[in-house]
């Protein structure tokens, strides 16, 4: 071969290596690119989208090293004695006083629907090329000012600066790039099969439309105040609709500044900023908003107890809820896992992170025998360095922040006494904390609780905090049934070497999401998002997030090539009003039934016939 290509003159042979290389690299390499970065992302580079520059005023308490007054017990609450309209916002780490905010009125609410539909109006028809700047233009101010908007989310929930980095920022900025990306592209017309009828099929052409709901709330929980709030205003924005949120009474400081954040980015690019309003109330009092006939739709991220009140209210004006809510998520470790140290490191992060005030934190270690040896030796060693305290102002080097509230201490306490006089074994922990330096801060300590099974309370009702439990498999299957065996299922997580026996395991359990070797990743990726059984119903995040905030209209149109032809369907003669012969009219349509749906040719041909003799 290599004499024959030897006999070539020299620019045959330069011929056929640059054609060679043009077939086989140049065009795939410009196609691939073409295919990846130009059609995929067909705006990332559009001029029009160039973010614009903010320049936002930070409040005194969001400053470093504010020095604000503390308050002390019994003062210490969101609430204010005779003043029932007033809700206190404070620090959980220190104490300290944040500021006091005005409920909203049932007439405030009123008003914010009217402003919201008349910003609605406008807005729904706003080009994608405008919804994203405003996304592009949130997404460069946050890349920009992480540090103000740690703080300002630490101070209101008392979290570490690291909590609110990855569950804060950047969850939000995933999740406003990916609708950069590809939520253009999720909310195109979906063009649909059409009928399945032989016939009907042949005229007839199907699709469906994603527009607008209008006006749409959404309840937040105050675990992630940054994360929570902007998720659904990101996703309404994008869809269309205006927005009224409801924040959590426990952080109305943050969510205010936070909203007014987006307020100012839709002011600057001359958009109405009623699009996105915030209301906060005391829970008993937010029957009024959930049940008002203004609202299209309602996202409620929360607890099983309020979600029972929030969806009844709504019922009464029909209105469809997404809801989600908390779990009981469990890690299962098999025996063959490599690397028990990375592994231990996955389940610190998804246990403690945010004092394990998490809806997806991890909240049962489900082990096969080898693997429960393991793991129950590494933490009982990396716990006993866990430090706790705050880190708002840099001055400690700390691992885990303080709670939102102390008002669930008596509860773990209950919980894990509970655990141990039926045989589980406390190693680390079990009692509120009180830190030296913030004695006003609601501190729990870092809880490991081993040899717990599925008889113990703890094992069947959601923590929300930072306790870690310990469960020993005797095998695989009965692994999955003890993850299985609650009634919860919101997420879970499955780690081992063999990922055939892990896939088979992610399919068995009863659960919205699943992480093989990994946690909590498909949040993070931006996969619909949303749990089973009592963990609440619905989506949000992902295409189904999107489509979810849209009226999913079906259209249905002659083909083009029919619409070319100037042709029209019409109804036959034979079954037209007035019906001339009754019998003929029954055997035309059962004959039309036969050819549009029999699959045997020969009737087929039959049915034909008679359709064309009457
Ligand atoms: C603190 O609480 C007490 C008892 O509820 C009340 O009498 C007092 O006025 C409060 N002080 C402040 C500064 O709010
Ligand atoms: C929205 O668009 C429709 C059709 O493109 C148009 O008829 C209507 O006037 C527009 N409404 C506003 C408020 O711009
Ligand atoms: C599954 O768990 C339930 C209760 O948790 C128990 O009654 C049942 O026997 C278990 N089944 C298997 C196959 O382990
Ligand atoms: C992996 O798991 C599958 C299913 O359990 C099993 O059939 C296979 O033999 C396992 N592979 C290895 C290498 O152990
Ligand atoms: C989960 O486990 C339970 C209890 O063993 C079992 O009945 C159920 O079938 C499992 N779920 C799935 C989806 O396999």
């Amino acid at each position: 071969m290599i004499a024959i290509d030897f006999s070539f003159r020299d620019w045959q042979w330069q011929y056929q290596i640059s054609t060679t290389f043009f077939i086989c690299v140049i065009v795939p390499t410009v196609y691939y690119i073409h295919a990846k970065y130009i059609t995929k992302y067909p705006n990332n580079y559009n001029r029009l989208e160039e973010p614009i520059k903010l320049v936002v005023p930070i409040p005194q308490e969001a400053k470093p090293h504010w020095k604000g007054k503390r308050l002390h017990p019994p003062n210490l609450s969101i609430r204010i004695p005779n003043e029932p309209t007033k809700i206190q916002s404070y620090c959980p780490a220190t104490g300290q006083l944040l500021g006091v905010f005005s409920v909203t009125s049932k007439e405030e609410m009123n008003q914010q629907i009217i402003n919201g539909k008349r910003a609605q109006l406008q807005w729904k028809n706003s080009s994608f090329i405008l919804r994203r700047k405003v996304l592009k233009t949130l997404s460069r101010y946050i890349i920009e000012n992480q540090e103000d908007i740690a703080r300002i989310a630490c101070r209101d929930s008392g979290k570490t600066k690291l909590d609110a980095s990855m569950g804060e920022i950047m969850v939000t900025l995933e999740k406003l790039n990916w609708i950069i990306s590809h939520g253009e592209r999720s909310l195109r017309p979906s063009q649909r099969p059409g009928p399945s009828n032989l016939l009907i099929g042949l005229m007839k052409n199907g699709e469906v439309r994603y527009e607008p709901l209008g006006v749409v709330a959404a309840l937040v929980s105050w675990n992630y105040p940054f994360h929570n709030l902007l998720g659904p205003i990101i996703a309404s924005i994008f869809t269309g609709n205006a927005i009224i949120v409801k924040c959590s009474e426990q952080v109305i400081w943050s969510s205010k500044w936070f909203v007014d954040l987006i307020r100012l980015v839709l002011k600057s690019l001359d958009i109405d900023e009623d699009l996105v309003q915030l209301c906060c109330c005391f829970p008993e009092d937010a029957d009024y908003f959930t049940s008002h006939p203004g609202l299209s739709h309602i996202t409620f991220i929360g607890s099983k107890p309020v979600a029972h009140k929030v969806v009844e209210s709504a019922a009464k004006e029909l209105t469809p809820c997404v809801v989600e809510l908390g779990g009981k998520d469990s890690v299962i470790v098999l025996d063959d896992v490599k690397n028990f140290e990375a592994l231990s490191s996955v389940i610190l992060r998804g246990t403690f992170q945010s004092a394990g005030q998490n809806c997806i934190g991890i909240e049962r270690v489900i082990c096969l025998p080898k693997a429960y040896e393991k793991l129950v030796d590494i933490f009982t060693e990396r716990l006993s360095d866990f430090r706790i305290g705050s880190d708002i102002d840099q001055l400690d080097e700390i691992d885990m922040g303080a709670m939102i509230s102390d008002n669930r201490f008596q509860n773990f306490e209950e919980l894990i006494e509970d655990a141990v006089s039926k045989g589980a074994k406390l190693i680390h922990g079990g009692k509120p904390y009180q830190h030296p330096n913030y004695p006003q801060g609601h501190y729990f300590e870092p809880t490991l609780l081993i040899n717990v099974e599925p008889h113990m309370r703890i094992f069947q009702e959601e923590v929300f905090g930072p306790i870690l439990t310990m469960i020993k498999a005797t095998d695989i299957e009965s692994a999955i049934n003890l993850s299985n065996s609650t009634e919860y299922g919101l997420g879970n997580s499955v780690f081992g070497s063999n990922f055939t026996q892990l896939n088979n395991i992610a399919n068995q359990l009863e659960s919205g999401n699943v992480a093989i070797n990994d946690f909590a990743t498909f949040y993070v990726a931006q996969l619909p998002f949303g749990g089973i059984k009592k963990s609440g119903y619905g989506k949000f995040g992902g295409e189904e997030g999107l489509t979810g905030l849209c009226v999913a209209k079906s259209i249905v149109m002659d083909k083009p090539l029919l619409r070319w032809l100037g042709i029209a369907t019409a109804i036959p003669p034979a079954i037209d009003y007035p019906i001339k012969d009754d019998k003929k009219a029954w055997r035309f349509v059962r004959s039309l039934n036969i050819a549009g749906y029999d699959n045997r040719v020969w009737e087929i041909i039959k049915a034909f016939e008679k359709l064309a003799k009457s």
